[in-house]
């Protein structure tokens, strides 16, 4: 299970070629959506009962790994895919056996290898609904920067943005789990060291700490998100984009949001990001620095938002499941008046 990209790099091949090599017969399934839709899924599980296969290996970026996970639900559990959607308490009917899963990253943004929810918009609407259950689990993670090094520019950037507001978001996130915190605040650190580096002068020193740093943010995250990825996830499904990116450009202004009162966690994670000044301001503006470092917008006016959006992304935003860990209430009023200061 891949996309349609990397099903055409050289490593992709050179995996099928060792798999039969080793005489394990394999078929490929890439007919997925950049923004992974329920159909997309429904798709691959059909195409996998038509064989006769015993194993999913999900290989490629966030969207390929939660499609994987999303068939290895499917293919022996039969009711609507999103009567499984974790917040209507749907991982109470994940009862059957799974095929074995591997993951195999080849960006570093989601994490997702280690997770164990795989995010499937509706067909129509685009929502985003989020798969869970602790049975979907890769046994096998094969997390290998090499194969991140023809990763462009661009793309590195932005999953590079996503997995830091994975580990900041869960760092400052309002529920009680020390252990997370903690691998947040040094996912923190490693992807401040690095993330300019694998932009725009690649070694695999700091390819291997992004994808080190990216599965961390997801370990963290099980602390919980917040505001950042609910003003992000209504610009993936409105206007179809990267998610990465859409985290890139709120990152700022949902940490200018948070900081009032929060002035410990902030000076942490300044520590972290081995700042001069550690306030809430300082890391602020750090943020919009690095995207401007990274070639990555300040404003979402730079990714097709215009004022005519605002009230319907204020609506998703809200709806989203994401914002009930933030360490403070966030009101439709808030998303509304964030959205409008990084128009
Ligand atoms: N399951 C989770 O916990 C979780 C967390 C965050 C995000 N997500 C989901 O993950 C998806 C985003 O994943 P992503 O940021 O990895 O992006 P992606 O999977 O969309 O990949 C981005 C692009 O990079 C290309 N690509 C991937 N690997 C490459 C390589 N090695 N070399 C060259 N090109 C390569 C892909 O073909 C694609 O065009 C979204 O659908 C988002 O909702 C899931
Ligand atoms: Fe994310």
């Amino acid at each position: 299970m891949t996309d349609p990209m990397v099903r055409e790099l050289d490593f992709f091949k050179e995996i099928q070629k060792s798999l039969s090599a080793k005489s394990i017969a394999s078929e490929v399934f890439a007919d997925i959506h950049k923004n992974p839709v329920k159909s997309d899924v429904l798709k691959g599980g059909e195409a996998f009962k038509q064989t006769d296969r015993d194993c999913i290996i999900g290989i490629g970026g966030g969207a390929a790994m939660d499609v994987a996970r999303a068939i290895v639900l499917r293919v022996n559990h039969h009711r609507d895919l999103f009567d499984y959607d974790d917040l209507i308490g749907g991982d109470q009917y994940v009862t059957e056996d799974v095929p074995y899963f591997i993951t195999v990253p080849t960006t570093s943004g989601t994490g997702s290898e280690v997770g164990r929810s795989a995010i499937i918009s509706e067909d129509d609407t685009h929502r985003k609904r989020i798969l869970f259950a602790p049975k979907l689990m890769a046994k096998i993670v094969f997390a290998d920067p090499l194969l991140t090094m023809e990763l462009p520019p661009f793309i590195t950037a932005a999953t590079g943005m996503d997995a830091l507001t994975h580990n900041m978001e869960a760092y400052i996130s309002k529920n009680f789990h020390p252990l997370a915190a903690g691998i947040g605040l040094e996912g923190i650190f490693l992807i401040n060291q690095s993330i300019v580096a694998a932009v725009n002068k690649p070694s695999l020193e700091s390819r291997s700490k992004m994808m080190i740093a990216s599965l961390m943010g997801a370990v963290a995250f099980q602390k919980g998100l917040g505001v950042v990825h609910s003003l992000a996830h209504p610009l993936s499904s409105l206007l179809d984009t990267h998610h990465g990116l859409a985290n890139a450009v709120n990152l700022p202004y949902g940490m200018r949001f948070n900081a009032p009162g929060l002035e410990t966690e902030f000076k942490r994670m300044a520590l972290a990001m081995e700042l001069e000044t550690t306030t809430g301001e300082a890391i602020v503006n750090h943020l919009f620095d690095l995207n401007q470092q990274l070639g990555l917008p300040i404003k979402l006016s730079a990714v097709g938002v215009t004022d005519a959006h605002i009230e319907t992304l204020s609506d998703l935003a809200f709806a989203d499941f994401c914002h009930p860990n933030n360490p403070k209430p966030v009101t439709r009023n808030d998303f509304k008046q964030l959205y409008l200061e990084a128009l």
